[in-house]
């Protein structure tokens, strides 16, 4: 017998879609997701709504004192988004299902594009502290995925296709945006999730290097993949915060990777803004698709 109860997944969303239907005015296309470090951001966001997630219906609890929990609706530079400050993670003990929430419930409300921000381990040796990576593909090495259990049709395929998992218009827009930004550190990779909390090992990282990541983090993937099967368009920077050489491992202190990422974070909020800015052709062929 299998343990999903897929009634009361459709019954939640419904509950906290309906929840969010009333108190928004509309919904922007865009929204973002803020990581470890990077929610300054939030507060360059001109409110018109500040929800903690603790408020809404059926959302997890955050649990991390490094992430706090809101759910912002407002403009940025002019530009409505919604702002997501604040996640959930596996190692927290939640399912991918779990994390992804806050994803699915966007999504059904009308979201068309999900920009997420995360500090990463680089493993490229090419990458250094600071340095901004556009994720281009990504190792789901969660051993669980979000999208496991009964398949809700309106909600998305039974088997999304994801030979093209970040949108190539977006990736190109942020790496003109980074030129014009005039950005040095922007890189591009491939991000493989781990479940965590511990970190890698030296043979980990040379595993994880030798399978083609770019970069390791334990976040992020499950939005990622529930944002996909909704239909939405996926743009994903990491800042790396540290980089991992199999053969001179470093200790790898939180602290560290908090001060490294707070310390890439106006890079990071310049091209988030000069990239919302340009992304009026992106959304309207959203809208067309
Ligand atoms: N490994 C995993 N997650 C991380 C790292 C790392 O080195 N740095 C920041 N998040």
């Amino acid at each position: 017998m299998s343990h999903f109860d897929v009634n009361k997944d459709i019954q939640q969303v419904e509950e906290c879609v309906a929840f969010l239907r009333e108190r928004l005015s509309f919904i922007p296309p865009i929204v973002i997701q803020l990581g470890t470090g990077l929610g300054d951001l939030a507060l360059q966001v001109q409110p018109t709504l500040i929800l903690p997630y603790s408020t809404i219906p059926h959302f997890p609890a955050a649990t991390v004192s490094s992430h706090v929990g809101n759910l912002i609706a407002g403009h940025l530079h002019g530009v409505p988004v919604l702002v997501l400050h604040g996640r959930f993670h596996c190692y927290e003990g939640y399912s991918a299902k779990e994390v992804a929430f806050p994803i699915r419930i966007l999504s059904q409300l009308g979201v068309r594009i999900l920009i997420v921000t995360n500090a990463a381990g680089g493993l490229n040796p090419a990458f250094t502290p600071g340095s901004i990576m556009i994720m281009n593909d990504h190792l789901n090495l969660l051993g669980d995925n979000p999208l496991r259990g009964p398949n809700v049709e309106s909600w998305g395929p039974r088997f999304p296709d994801f030979s093209v998992p970040y949108d190539p218009k977006l990736i190109a827009l942020a790496q003109m945006c980074a030129h014009a930004c005039k950005l040095q550190n922007i890189v591009t990779g491939t991000y493989a999730c781990i479940p965590g909390p511990s970190l890698e090992t030296p043979a980990e990282t040379r595993w994880l290097r030798g399978c083609g990541a770019d970069a390791v983090g334990m976040s992020s993937i499950p939005e990622i993949i529930v944002a996909r099967h909704a239909g939405l368009k996926v743009l994903g920077l990491s800042v790396i915060a540290n980089v991992n050489s199999p053969d001179q491992m470093q200790p790898i202190i939180l602290e560290d990777i908090i001060a490294a990422a707070t310390a890439a974070g106006p890079q990071l909020e310049r091209l988030l803004i000069a990239i919302i800015q340009s992304t009026k052709g992106a959304i309207d062929d959203t809208q067309t698709t």
